[in-house]
């Protein structure tokens, strides 16, 4: 989250905004960041978003900013159970939730009546408008129209961070998974903003986010070959059996898409024999993603169907790093990797973060998903990176969380399913591969909660990674 608190410092500095206007500002935003985090998070885009487009209509930018930042803030008095709803709502509920704008102007009138009067209206150009009546206006009729042009103005920056941030969570926005889809609904429920609506895409205003994309970069082509070394080999056959991401899953059946897997890791485990000579050179961490990132153009090159996850080898790359500087010859205690792994990610450089992010924007461009924003974090390695992103992330997303704490909280999944492969008879393989889902899945944070069947994969493959690495017979399935 600091990242959105920065871009908020950067906002009062360049508008200006004085000591005592910003202690009223964050002492405010405060009570929402304590009331509902997902409420916070969109005050401050909101009020950056509408400071943006003020800027560029030649309006002023600190009353947007200001009305922005505190529109919502009369559902500090909703009560948490109606604000933390995600579905369900019931007459009642709505009731509640369209007292809100009327409240965020009683909070604000005395400090700044003109953003008052401006909040007061933000749900007033929906289909279903709310508030029905306005307190007395306290401008004139010239002042007032001013008012009404703000007002809109704000509902359709508040509309767009809805759309493009609220995920899954909302109805409307529920077929909304690319930026084409975002902007034709955006217009279509805003139609008498059209030409705004389209000027302000023109201008990269609206349909790139807040924060700095990273420019696109030209792909070198490696025609490099070599056969795969150990840690290539094992990276290959865990990569492999990534396919088997449902425990019912029957491997006789799924034996083509297996075989496309096979050959597409093969091509991705030379990055990772190329990785172990340049480790043994240089026996520092630093440098290392630029291999995560040959891995996914290897992923692109061989034209097979199957494909390598990005995650996967996000997940692998450390814990392969770890092994080789750490315990070359599997003799130590291998349940230690995780931490070295975790050590290792706060040595990396700032250059591999952005390994990293091209490593995700190819991934993304293979999937065919290339249009997804990507957030460039001012961070020094990759440890932080995560950190920032975990902390950017909506809270109401497992996979994401689960995701990043595998980095910064000790590979603790990937420790679970690797405790079940070091447990197993090569003989019990499906079998241990579906008691370790089962083990993920009835993890206490997991519970309930809708955690991606293909990352649990993810963590099971890196798992079965450090387990050929640390067996002496080198098995996975025994021969029939
Ligand atoms: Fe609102
Ligand atoms: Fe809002």
């Amino acid at each position: 989250m600091a990242i959105l608190e920065e871009l908020l410092d950067k906002k009062f500095q360049e508008l200006e905004i004085n000591e005592s206007q910003k202690d009223i500002l964050k002492f405010y935003l405060d009570f929402i960041k304590e009331k509902d985090y997902t409420t916070y998070s969109h005050s401050i885009r909101v009020g950056l978003l509408g400071a943006e487009v003020a800027s560029f209509l030649d309006t002023n930018p600190n009353v947007f900013l200001y009305a922005g930042l505190l529109h919502d803030i009369g559902k500090l008095d909703i009560e948490d159970e109606v604000l933390k709803k995600k579905f369900g709502f019931n007459e009642e509920d709505y009731e509640k939730i369209k007292e809100h704008p009327v409240q965020s102007y009683n909070y604000i009138k005395h400090f700044n009546p003109f953003a008052a009067e401006v909040v007061l209206r933000h749900h007033r150009h929906q289909e279903i408008a709310y508030p029905e009546i306005l307190p007395e206006s306290m401008f004139q009729n010239s002042t007032k129209v001013l008012i009404a042009y703000y007002s809109r103005v704000l509902s359709l920056v508040d509309y767009y961070d809805a759309l493009i941030n609220r995920r899954n969570k909302d109805d409307r926005f529920k077929d909304a998974n690319t930026k084409e889809k975002k902007k034709k609904i955006l217009l279509e429920n805003n139609p008498d903003q059209s030409t705004l609506i389209n000027h302000l895409y023109e201008a990269g205003i609206f349909g790139n986010g807040i924060f700095n994309s990273l420019d696109r970069i030209k792909i070198e082509e490696d025609k490099r070959l070599c056969f795969p070394e150990i840690e290539g080999k094992n990276i290959m056959l865990a990569a492999s059996l990534e396919p088997i991401y449902r425990p019912d899953m029957d491997l006789e059946d799924n034996k083509k898409t297996l075989e496309k897997f096979i050959a597409k890791s093969t091509s991705v485990s030379r990055a990772f024999v190329h990785l172990t000579k340049f480790l043994n050179k240089t026996k520092s961490p630093k440098g290392i993603y630029q291999y995560l990132y040959e891995a996914q153009l290897k992923n692109e090159m061989e034209k097979h169907d199957g494909e390598v996850s990005p995650s996967l080898l996000e997940f692998t790359l450390p814990l392969v790093a770890a092994h080789i500087l750490y315990d070359p010859k599997s003799e130590k205690n291998p349940f230690l990797l995780f931490e070295k792994a975790r050590e290792l990610l706060k040595e990396t450089s700032e250059q591999d973060v952005e390994w990293l992010i091209k490593m995700r924007q190819k991934a993304n461009k293979i999937r065919g998903k290339e249009k997804y924003r990507f957030y460039f974090f001012p961070v020094n390695n990759v440890y932080d990176y995560y950190l920032k992103e975990l902390a950017e992330c909506d809270f109401e997303d497992i996979s994401t969380i689960a995701y990043n704490r595998q980095f910064t909280e000790g590979f603790k999944d990937i420790r679970l399913a690797f405790r079940y492969f070091q447990r197993s008879n090569p003989e019990d393989f499906i079998k241990k591969v579906v008691r370790s889902y089962n083990a993920i899945f009835q993890r206490k944070n997991y519970k309930d909660k809708n955690l991606d069947y293909r990352l649990a994969a993810d963590f099971i493959t890196a798992g079965a990674y450090l387990h050929l690495s640390y067996k002496k017979e080198k098995v996975l399935i025994s021969k029939k």
